[in-house]
């Protein structure tokens, strides 16, 4: 069967990374593997979500679980599960992990592929039984194989990456990814234990009318991000923020919409992190036809300095993102002459 016709609406996680591997007559099958590790950590760490509210009744009696470990939060399993899926996978050779300040070496030095995740997205979220995720970013190694990664694999610009995608544990649990070749979202079956390809080829909207900020820091926004918020509510746009990146993000992606985190008084680089939140995401609506900016500049484009590094983020519809890139222009431009 030819492997580059549009692949149906059902189609499992692992037929359909089989499928594409075809179409790169080189592949080794690592990355495969690779995104096959993700979608299984995903699948333990969906199991730890659904239980949360369960482990919370399970250890009201003093906070340790049958072995007689202290119970943990979910963002330290989440990285523990993804850190033990790279390390036994063996594709990996160094993660950047929100949850540890330094690289983490996996012990296969021969992994030709860094890893850079935030395992648990939306952690205020966690306890209140509201939609969170996990967002990762795949580059190449750029050292040659048999030795540790450095910062010099970890710190690649986002139009390095070789694949980069998101889980949302939402009503339902969806992984979603990209390896340069559009966007396919899956829905996970929990009594088959698979992914379904339920969203194929994902196109966002050029236009939307939804705006996702959180508007309670409203008076120590830029002029331009105050000016674009009036702009939204004299047109009447809707406001939705959930306050985890990913869900807010997921729905844009789908029905339209922009999502800013910009830069504020108290976080001049903004929140979010390039390595793990921007990037990733960045990859994934441009892909879907979207741009995603830091208010000048395409976050893609951006020089990493450091492991955590922060910066703003304007992301979502194409016609929306430079909308609000024009009013922050404006503003500038009027500043420079005041
Ligand atoms: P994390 O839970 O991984 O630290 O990320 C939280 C992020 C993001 O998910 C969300 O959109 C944003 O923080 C919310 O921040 P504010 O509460 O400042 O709006
Ligand atoms: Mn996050
Ligand atoms: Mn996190």
């Amino acid at each position: 069967m030819d492997s580059k016709l549009a692949l149906p609406v059902g189609t499992t996680l692992d037929r359909f990374i089989m499928r594409k591997e075809k179409d790169f007559p080189y592949a080794t099958g690592e990355l495969s593997q690779l995104l096959r590790d993700i979608a299984l950590a995903s699948k333990i760490v969906n199991r730890e979500i659904n239980r949360a509210g369960l482990l919370d009744i399970a250890g009201a009696y003093g906070n340790q679980n049958v072995q007689g470990e202290e119970q943990q939060k979910l963002d330290v399993i989440a990285n523990i599960r993804f850190i033990r899926a790279f390390r036994n996978g063996g594709e990996v050779c160094t993660i950047i992990s929100e949850e540890d300040e330094d690289i983490i070496q996996t012990g296969n030095p021969h992994g030709k592929y860094i890893v850079a995740m935030d395992p648990l997205d939306g952690s205020s979220n966690i306890d209140v039984n509201v939609s969170i995720g996990t967002i990762f970013s795949i580059y190449r190694r750029k050292t040659s194989q048999g030795c540790d990664g450095d910062l010099t694999d970890c710190l690649q610009r986002g139009v390095e990456q070789v694949a980069a995608g998101y889980v949302i544990y939402g009503s339902s649990t969806m992984l979603v990814y990209t390896t340069g070749n559009g966007v396919n979202g899956f829905t996970y079956e929990p009594s088959l234990g698979e992914y379904f390809l339920s969203h194929p080829d994902i196109k966002t909207p050029k236009t939307g009318k939804t705006y996702s900020i959180n508007e309670g820091s409203y008076n120590s926004f830029p002029q331009g991000i105050k000016d674009y918020v009036e702009y939204c509510k004299s047109n009447e746009y809707s406001a939705r923020y959930i306050g985890s990146l990913v869900a807010d993000f997921h729905r844009n992606l789908l029905k339209g919409g922009v999502y800013i985190y910009p830069s504020t008084l108290k976080a001049p680089n903004g929140k979010l992190r390039l390595m793990y939140e921007c990037n990733s995401l960045a990859f994934i609506i441009e892909q879907a036809g979207g741009k995603a900016t830091d208010g000048v500049n395409r976050i893609m484009e951006l020089e990493p300095t450091s492991l955590h590094q922060r910066c703003p983020l304007v992301i979502g519809s194409p016609e929306m993102v430079d909308k609000v890139t024009e009013m922050l222009k404006k503003s500038e431009a009027a500043l420079v002459q005041a």
